[in-house]
């Protein structure tokens, strides 16, 4: 079995460089080589072109590759007033997320499109994942992470819990630093930075045009796989090991968790996408960078206020 496995592995291998298509994922390289529809060498060479092209002008936006905040927060030299900030601002975001999930499950163009996105805002909202497998659970977990953190399967089937709402392990963070539910997560409560980053969301990434909410997507997955979660995660551990008012933060962790099993998908959604659909090549690579313009808008805001606290 695992021999017959090799062969055929070796054959893709081979028909991908005779071919000069080598770089596309598994996936891709095998439904050309196996004559899928839509999947054919031509498009594929093509893709590859697209791809340097989305390297170039796309993946190399600053936001993705120098996020100065996210790099001083990871030294964990975070005064009070700071962290309560980051809380503050992220709170929002996470609220206002809502909404461009909600239109982009709305504004999917196919049945399994919109059950994706379905299944992140069941679970934002509290649905916990119905894991197939326990890999999740272990001992390093609290009881109320072994409770209310599955960072893998499917909301099909889940349970709906108010406090696996992600915005609800926000608000432990938040009591812990003294704010109050009416302290976090409204507009309100937004920098303009913030506000920009949210509406730009509900803009591109929640977009009618539904291959302008991929651009937005594959440009918000794209920033996200880059370590964000982890420097955030780093910071917070450094901070908790000084203090004696241990904040809970399974949110961050449980981001960055869930963050690794993304980023492994991101690439092979793209080429289905590509193979799949007519994407207007220019277009993406705009909406892409508009995207990301708003996720540095939050970034840099954040950093700009750190700096007066
Ligand atoms: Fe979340």
């Amino acid at each position: 079995m695992v021999n017959k496995e090799n062969t055929e592995n070796k054959q893709i291998n081979q028909f991908a460089i005779d071919n000069n298509i080598a770089g596309l994922t598994v996936i891709s390289t095998k439904a050309v080589f196996n004559n899928e529809p839509g999947y054919t060498v031509e498009k594929a060479k093509r893709f590859l072109v697209f791809q340097d092209r989305i390297n170039k002008d796309l993946l190399k936006h600053p936001i993705i590759t120098d996020n100065h905040y996210t790099r001083w927060f990871e030294e964990g030299e975070i005064n009070q007033p700071q962290i309560q900030d980051f809380i503050v601002q992220f709170s929002v975001f996470s609220n206002l997320f809502l909404i461009a999930q909600l239109k982009k499950m709305i504004n999917a163009d196919s049945l399994e499109g919109m059950r994706a996105s379905k299944e992140i805002l069941a679970n934002e909202i509290g649905v916990i994942f119905k894991a197939s497998k326990n890999t999740d659970v272990n001992d390093k977990q609290t009881e109320y992470e072994k409770e209310f953190v599955s960072a893998e399967g499917t909301i099909e089937g889940g349970t709906f819990r108010f406090r696996a709402a992600h915005f609800e392990w926000l608000l432990n963070m938040a009591e812990k630093l003294d704010l109050g539910y009416n302290d976090v997560g409204k507009r309100s409560h937004g920098y303009k930075s913030t506000l920009f980053f949210c509406d730009e969301l509900s803009r591109i990434y929640g977009n009618e045009d539904y291959m302008i909410s991929q651009a937005a997507s594959y440009a918000v997955e794209n920033w996200a796989a880059a370590g964000f979660w982890d420097e955030l995660v780093r910071g917070f551990e450094k901070y908790n090991s000084k203090t004696k008012n241990k904040l809970p933060i399974a949110f961050f962790i449980y981001h960055a968790k869930i963050e690794a099993q993304h980023a492994a998908h991101t690439q092979e959604e793209l080429e289905e996408l590509y193979f799949d659909r007519e994407i207007d090549e220019e277009k993406f690579i705009k909406y892409g960078n508009e995207m990301l313009e708003g996720v540095s808008a939050f970034w840099t805001g954040l950093n700009e206020h750190r700096q007066k606290l």
